[in-house]
């Protein structure tokens, strides 16, 4: 039982993480930094984040895999100005 637990508990905290883990290291790797404009995810609205990653007109070119473009496109849903928490903590 206690097993049970401590992996539920270990699959919502690496699962809880690793977004904004990715979130970190695909954006903010060049946003906030030398010069670049921050981006937050409250910075656009969720459909807008949509058309963002659908048009794929980021200059520079992103190089990011549909699978963490995915994880990233519902980490920006989750906390864009019209989200119920547009606020991340830890940012
Ligand atoms: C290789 C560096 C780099 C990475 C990685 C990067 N950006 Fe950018 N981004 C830029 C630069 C440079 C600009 C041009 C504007 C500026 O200088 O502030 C820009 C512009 C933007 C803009 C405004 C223009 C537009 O296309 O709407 C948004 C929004 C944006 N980036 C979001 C993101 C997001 C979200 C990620 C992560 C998925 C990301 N960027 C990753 C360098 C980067």
């Amino acid at each position: 039982m206690r097993a049970i637990f401590f992996s539920f508990f270990l699959a919502s905290f690496l699962w809880g993480s690793y977004p904004l883990k990715s979130y970190k290291l695909h954006c903010l790797s060049c946003h906030g930094k030398r010069g670049v404009a921050m981006v937050l995810p409250s910075d656009k609205a969720a459909i807008q984040w949509k058309r963002f990653f659908a048009r794929k007109k980021h200059t520079p070119a992103l190089s990011i895999g549909e699978k963490e473009e995915a994880i990233l496109l519902k980490f920006m849903e989750e906390h864009a100005a019209d989200s119920d928490r547009p606020t991340v903590p830890g940012l």
